[in-house]
């Protein structure tokens, strides 16, 4: 077994129980989710909401009806919330390396998907391994939104985790996650750490690793959604980790028709709609770019293209700028 695998499995299948068990703040809730995530929070049960070890809140608002995918789910409580947020309509499947795990994750589900008043059969878990989805019968073009939550930093290998991610995703669809970054590459004596490895302090990317491996798959420009600095708060820890600076971030990437990934003209601006639930008057689609309802913007090339063909086209109404 890699050493990566192992830790994951001594981290977080025996000693770590949830975010207050960590020695740097990367898993302690960050920012403020959006105010309908929020809401939501409440109603997942108790023993769910405090094994959640995530770094950030990887969640598109306007996602009813749609599948959606969760990359190691652990105990589930992105997959609950995800569930809530997609409606009676919509399908949600966490899928987590450790049967520890899925097992919490399933304890509550019957409950939660009464207490919702949901068909029980669209919220499931399953035990198996982002890098191969292939082997838990994921089909390609079978999802709407994956999302993850600081997870990938915990691959070994991650160009694999992008590319079955694009294979799963329907055209259009998105995968929006937060994770863990670094600023350097770090000195090869702390590399075979196991705990650090377990916290994802050793398999971190840089942000310009992540690039490369994102496009690589294939997918489109990377919009980032919400930043945060982590502190180390060990001291031992910190002395092994010397000057790197770690930071959590959510990203959002789309999969695109290939012949539309570049906009045809340039020319054009995009007004929203105002028809995404709980977004009447503005849609923030990242820290970059925001769309007040009615008001024609001007987009890229590559913009017009995300707005143009992927599940949130239906929200925009594009139009050559010259014509609004
Ligand atoms: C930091 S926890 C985050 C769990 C969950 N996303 C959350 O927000 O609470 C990392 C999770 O990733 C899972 N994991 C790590 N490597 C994995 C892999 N290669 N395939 C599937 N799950 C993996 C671990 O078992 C663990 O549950």
């Amino acid at each position: 077994m890699m050493i990566s695998t192992l830790s994951v499995h001594k981290f977080y299948g025996e000693s770590r129980k949830g975010f207050k068990d960590f020695k740097t703040t990367a898993c302690a809730p960050s920012g403020r989710p959006h105010p309908k995530v929020e809401e939501t929070l409440q109603l997942v049960p108790e023993p769910v909401l405090v094994r959640s070890c995530g770094c950030g809140f990887p969640f598109p608002v306007g996602i009813d009806g749609l599948k959606i995918l969760d990359l190691g789910c652990g105990c589930g409580r992105d997959a609950y919330l995800a569930c809530a947020l997609v409606g009676p309509q919509g399908f949600v499947t966490g899928i987590d390396l450790l049967p520890e795990q899925v097992q919490v994750a399933e304890e509550h589900a019957d409950s939660f998907c009464q207490r919702l008043r949901y068909p029980r059969s669209h919220l499931r878990f399953m035990v198996g391994s982002i890098e191969d989805l292939k082997s838990a019968k994921i089909e390609d073009g079978s999802q709407d939104i994956l999302i993850s939550n600081c997870v990938i930093n915990l691959s070994f290998n991650k160009q694999k985790v992008f590319d079955e991610a694009y294979r799963v995703l329907t055209s259009g669809g998105e995968f929006h996650f937060s994770d863990m970054y670094i600023d350097r590459h770090l000195d090869s004596h702390v590399l075979d750490h196991q705990e650090l490895w377990g916290e994802g302090l050793l398999g971190a990317l840089t942000l310009s690793e992540f690039e490369d491996i994102v496009k690589k798959a294939g997918f489109s420009q990377i919009h980032r959604v919400h930043s945060n600095p982590i502190a180390i708060v060990d001291e031992h820890v910190k002395s092994l980790l010397g000057s790197a600076r770690y930071q959590s971030v959510t990203h959002r990437v789309f999969k695109l028709p290939q012949s539309e990934n570049v906009g045809m003209s340039g020319q054009i601006a995009a007004a929203y709609l105002g028809s995404i639930s709980g977004q009447p008057e503005v849609y923030r689609l990242s820290q970059q770019h925001e769309f007040k309802t009615g008001l024609p913007t001007h987009v890229d090339s590559a913009l017009e293209a995300l707005l143009s063909s992927s599940w949130l086209a239906k929200h925009f109404h594009l139009r050559m700028a010259t014509d609004f």
